[in-house]
């Protein structure tokens, strides 16, 4: 399908050739809707580039464009407008057409893409032998929400989620199950998770404990059967409360997409040997460093990535290194995405800088450290429980859900409890994912229940009630016999055209995702294209209005409803047909 900026891009494009002998570059910069709320203004904003070019002044050079322009079908009106844009009025017929088409399309005018790429996504990477927590909703929700997109446009997705389940705490944990016996762990992550605290208590104060915690360490990393099929135990209890906490949130990840440190724990010698052998790792104080060219600490000292301790243990950035190799070599990455957290900035610079030191990551394969702010509680600091203590992530979904479950009681009070429960998840769960994704990804931001989960403004609730009662509008013209299947987009309105033209902004709000990794923009997006339908349906009666109107408007009805929901899936979000 063509969506009115393709089209008229084409259109600039013929113009541009014929009145300046120019090439029309970079379609996307200069043709915009103008945010206007005129009858459905586009704006085209190339003249003061090109002016100082051509030597010639801008609004000379949008009239010499405009006159050699055949907007014919297209728009009924355009002209020169303030310092050399130019404003267009599209056509209502051809508004109506893209609309139509748009509807028709199962990919709602998204195009596939023609080069699809093998594109590894690192997220959520939890640490086994504890509880998840507020910590790792950031990284599992966005990650969650790129890979779902990059998916949807046609790119073959490798979920990578690298788990922490190797080192030094694992000793530590072993040596306490150990000594409690095996009801310490009485197979659930709740007993895992106070063994662990009671470890790392006791590895602080109690030097024999301590001693005996590094030598588990050891013969964990020789693979010592008896240590091994301890570390398996603590693993298989920690991957059920993992796959429990995934199947709540509704995200992607499963089983095979974990690939934890512990996977690559044979590269590591070998990836050392070739450090080594191509003349980046040298000796410091004992500790094996690469050194970066331009990396420098802020005295501007030269600052090594460190790659093995002077005791031979492997660090953190090692066991990245060796993702890099994987990702590469076996995965076959075009692309690989790390979606974790800013204070891990530096990490990634130095992991990436040796790997490209090293040739292990081919020129023309972009790996990308996708970094995101933290989530803090009110008064900007770390997110607490009310008795204070940090959010375990099954305490933050409850919460949720059991906030909800008071917007849903208001909103239907008739309903069974069950059924009411059953929507309470969809709502909380819904709310606390859109809430962290309509940040821009960079920035802290603070974690507020009342404003997630209100019925009004930039909310999951919001979004789902307003795609509900859409799919409530269609059922009730279902029951009524209103058949619309073949029925043709007709705009008379100008909130009908709004719509339209908010519907075919669908495409350049996913390019837009596409291009920064911010699912933000598709949150706004939504946001906006639920207030175009608010506003398109306060001013448009559907079922009193004469019954071809009715046709037309139950089709943008549903548009809207398709375009919503595609969204929200998009962002990991159900949009249930009943609210
Ligand atoms: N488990 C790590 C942490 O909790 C995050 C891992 C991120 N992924 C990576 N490839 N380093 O900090």
């Amino acid at each position: 399908m063509s969506a009115p900026d393709t089209v008229l891009a084409e259109r600039f494009s013929s113009a541009f050739a014929n009145a300046l002998g120019q090439e029309f570059a970079e379609t996307d910069a200069v043709l915009r809707p103008s945010g206007r709320p005129d009858f459905g203004y586009f704006q085209a904003n190339f003249a003061m580039g090109l002016a100082k070019t051509l030597g010639k002044n801008p609004r000379e050079v949008a009239q010499l464009v405009l006159d050699a322009v055949d907007l014919q079908g297209v728009a009924d009106h355009a002209e020169v407008a303030g310092p050399g844009f130019i404003n267009i009025t599209l056509s209502t017929d051809f508004v109506s057409r893209c609309a139509t088409e748009q509807l028709n399309d199962d990919r709602h005018g998204v195009p596939a893409t023609s080069k699809s790429q093998r594109i590894v996504i690192d997220y959520s990477q939890p640490n086994i032998a504890k509880e998840m927590h507020v910590g790792h909703v950031r990284s599992t929700v966005i990650g969650d929400s790129l890979a779902r997109l990059f998916e949807f446009l046609g790119h073959n997705v490798i979920r990578q989620n690298h788990l922490g389940d190797w080192g030094t705490p694992y000793g530590m944990i072993i040596e306490q199950f150990l000594d409690d016996g095996a009801q310490a762990m009485a197979g659930s992550i709740d007993a895992v998770t106070a063994l662990y605290r009671r470890a790392s208590a006791r590895y602080k104060t109690d030097e024999e404990f301590a001693a005996r915690a590094s030598k588990r360490v050891v013969s964990l990393q020789a693979h010592e059967p008896e240590t091994i099929e301890l570390w398996n135990t603590l693993y298989a209890l920690s991957l059920v409360h993992i796959e429990e906490m995934y199947q709540r949130l509704g995200v992607t990840l499963t089983r095979e997409h974990i690939a934890g440190e512990s996977s690559y724990d044979d590269d590591l010698p070998v990836l050392i040997e070739e450090l080594r052998s191509l003349g980046l790792a040298v000796e410091q104080a004992g500790a094996l460093c690469v050194f970066v060219p331009g990396m420098t600490n802020r005295e501007g000292e030269p600052l090594p990535v460190i790659v093995q301790k002077s005791d031979g243990g492997y660090l953190y950035a090692t066991t990245d290194l060796a993702t890099v190799r994987h990702r590469v070599r076996a995965l076959k990455a075009d692309r690989a995405l790390y979606v974790v957290d800013s204070r891990q900035s530096d990490h990634f610079v130095g992991v990436f800088a040796v790997a490209r030191l090293a040739h292990w990551i081919p020129d023309n394969v972009e790996f990308r450290h996708v970094a995101f702010g933290t989530m803090l509680g009110p008064g900007r600091t770390p997110l607490k429980t009310r008795s204070g203590e940090v959010f375990s992530l099954e305490a933050l979904l409850d919460e949720a859900e059991d906030r909800a479950l008071a917007v849903v009681q208001e909103k239907s009070p008739d309903l069974d409890a069950e059924e009411q429960r059953r929507r309470a998840h969809i709502v909380g769960i819904g709310a606390i994912k859109f809430a962290d994704l309509v940040n821009q990804r960079t920035t802290d931001y603070v974690f507020d229940w009342d404003r997630m989960l209100a019925l009004q403004g930039k909310t999951a609730p919001y979004l789902q009630y307003a795609h509900a009662r859409i799919r409530s509008l269609l059922r009730t013209a279902n029951e009524q016999g209103i058949n619309v299947d073949a029925v043709a987009i007709n705009i008379t309105e100008r909130q009908e055209h709004d719509l339209a033209l908010a519907l075919l902004r669908f495409p350049r709000a996913i390019s837009e995702v596409e291009a920064t990794l911010e699912p933000h923009h598709l949150c706004m997006y939504l946001f906006e294209l639920a207030q175009s339908f608010t506003a398109f349906y306060e001013a448009c009666p559907v079922f009193k209005a004469p019954d071809d109107v009715r046709d037309s408007r139950l089709r943008l009805a549903e548009s809207t409803s398709r375009v919503l929901k595609q969204g929200l899936v998009l962002l990991g979000i159900d949009a249930p047909e009943q609210l």
